[in-house]
C-alpha cells in the first residue's frame, strides 16, 4: 500500500489509553474510534483529534479510509465484529481473550481462512524481544526436553470490593481472570513450548457480589478473579499456572526447567539462564524492550511496550513486509487458545483432568 496505514478502533477503554498512542506512534494513522456513549467517543476523539467517532461499530468497518479494524470491545462481541470486519474486505486485530467459547472462535478462523486479510489476536507479549528470545533460545535447545514450566501472575486489579459490577464481573459476557490474562498466558506457554494436549483447572471468585453502578443495586459475580491449573503438553512436559487479581502488582514469572537448563522471565521482564554443566552466576539474557518509537506518557510496562512493536510490525506488514508478522498469534492460535480456556472451565465444573 502507499501511504501511511490507517486503522479504526472499536472500544475506547484499552483501545483509547493504550491503541491511539502506541499505535500513531508506530506510523498509523487513526481514522475513527467507536464506543457505545456518544458523549464519551465524541470527547476522546476531540481529545485525539480523530476524525470520525460512530457508536454503530458497522459505520466504521464499512468506511472506505479503515485499513485495520482493531476490535477492543468485552469478548462478547468479538466474533460478530471480526465476522463483519473480515467480510467488509478489513485487516482484522481482535483483543483476546478470542471470543466466548471454542465454537465461536473456530468460525473467526475459518473466516479468517477464507480472506485474503490479516486476521490477528492481540497477545502481543509475543512481539517483546526478550520474549522472543526466549522463544529462539528454547528452539535452539537451550532448555533441552521440558519437564517443567511454572508460570504465575500476581496483580491488585480485583482486590478492592468496592470496585464497580462490570462486563468483566460476568462470565456470561466472557468477564473473568483467566480470559483476560489467563489467555494470554495459554497463548505465550503454547508459542514457547507447542500444543496442551490436557488440563486440570480451578477457577475461584472471592468477592461474590459487586455494586452495579447503573441501579445501585448489588449483583452478583459470575467470573473468577483466581485461576489455577495444570497443563500437560504434547511432548510430556507440564506447566503450573495460577493467576490473581487479588494480590499486590508483582507481574509475571516464568520459570522453565528442561533436561539442560532452566530459563526464567523475571517480573522485570528480564530473562535469565544457566545450563546444569555450568558454574558461576546466570546469564542475563535479556533484550531491551523498549521500541525505539515509545511515545512519552505511555507507561513502560509489558503491554504498551508490546503494542508498541505490534503496531510497528503491523504497519510494515500493510507496507509489504512479508516477514513482519511472522510469530504473531492468529485466528488460529486464537482458537487453539481458546480450546484450552474452555476445557480449563470444564475441567472445573467436573473436577477432572480434561482432554483439549
Ligand atoms: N491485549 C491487552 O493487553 C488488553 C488489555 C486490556 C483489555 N484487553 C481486552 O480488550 C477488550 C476490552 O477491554 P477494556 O478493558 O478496554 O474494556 P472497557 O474499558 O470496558 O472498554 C470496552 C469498550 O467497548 C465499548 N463497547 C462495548 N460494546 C460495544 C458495542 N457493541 N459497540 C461499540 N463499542 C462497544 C465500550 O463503550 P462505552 O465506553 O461506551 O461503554 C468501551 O469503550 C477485552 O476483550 C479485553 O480483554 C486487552
Amino acid at each position: 500500500m502507499d501511504g501511511r496505514p490507517r486503522m479504526g478502533i472499536i472500544g475506547v477503554g484499552w483501545g483509547a489509553r493504550v491503541q491511539i498512542p502506541a499505535f500513531r506512534a508506530a506510523g498509523w494513522d487513526i481514522v475513527a474510534i467507536c464506543g457505545r456513549t456518544p458523549e464519551k467517543v465524541q470527547r476522546i476523539a476531540a481529545e485525539h483529534s480523530i476524525p470520525h467517532a460512530f457508536t454503530d461499530y458497522r459505520l466504521l468497518i464499512n468506511l472506505p479510509q479503515v485499513d485495520l479494524v482493531s476490535i477492543v470491545t468485552p469478548p462478547a462481541w468479538h466474533k460478530e465484529m471480526a465476522l463483519a470486519a473480515l467480510a467488509a474486505g478489513k485487516h482484522v486485530l481482535c483483543e483476546k481473550p478470542t471470543a466466548l467459547n471454542a465454537q465461536e472462535a473456530r468460525e473467526m478462523w475459518q473466516a479468517a481462512l477464507v480472506s485474503d486479510r490479516i486476521a490477528l489476536i492481540d497477545h502481543e507479549l509475543r512481539f517483546l524481544p526478550t520474549r522472543r528470545r526466549m522463544w529462539e533460545m528454547i528452539r535452539e535447545g537451550y532448555l533441552g526436553t521440558l519437564y517443567t514450566v511454572t508460570y504465575t501472575y500476581r496483580s491488585s486489579f480485583r482486590r478492592n470490593p468496592n470496585r464497580p459490577w462490570t462486563w468483566w464481573s460476568d462470565a456470561a459476557q466472557g468477564g473473568g481472570i483467566l480470559g483476560a490474562l489467563g489467555s494470554h498466558m495459554v497463548d505465550a506457554l503454547r508459542w514457547w513450548f507447542g500444543e496442551i494436549t490436557e488440563v486440570c483447572g480451578h477457577l475461584v471468585t472471592f468477592i461474590p457480589e459487586r455494586q452495579d453502578p447503573k441501579t445501585g443495586e448489588k449483583r452478583p459475580v459470575t467470573a473468577d478473579d483466581y485461576a489455577a491449573f495444570l497443563a500437560r503438553f504434547g511432548h510430556d512436559g507440564y506447566a503450573e499456572v495460577s493467576i490473581t487479581a487479588m494480590a499486590l502488582d508483582t507481574g509475571q514469572r516464568v520459570v522453565a526447567y528442561g533436561s539442560e537448563g532452566v530459563l526464567i522471565l523475571d517480573e522485570e521482564e528480564r530473562l535469565w539462564g544457566t545450563r546444569y554443566d555450568e558454574r558461576g552466576p546466570m546469564h542475563d539474557f535479556t533484550v531491551s524492550n523498549r521500541h525505539p518509537a515509545h511515545p512519552a506518557g505511555l507507561p513502560d510496562t509489558p503491554f504498551p511496550m508490546a503494542t508498541v512493536h505490534l503496531a510497528d510490525a503491523l504497519a510494515r506488514a500493510l507496507q509489504g513486509d512479508d516477514h513482519a508478522l511472522a510469530g504473531a498469534a492468529t485466528f488460529e492460535d486464537g482458537l487453539h487458545n481458546q480450546e484450552v480456556l474452555d476445557a480449563i472451565r470444564q475441567s472445573h465444573m467436573t473436577r477432572q483432568w480434561q482432554t483439549v
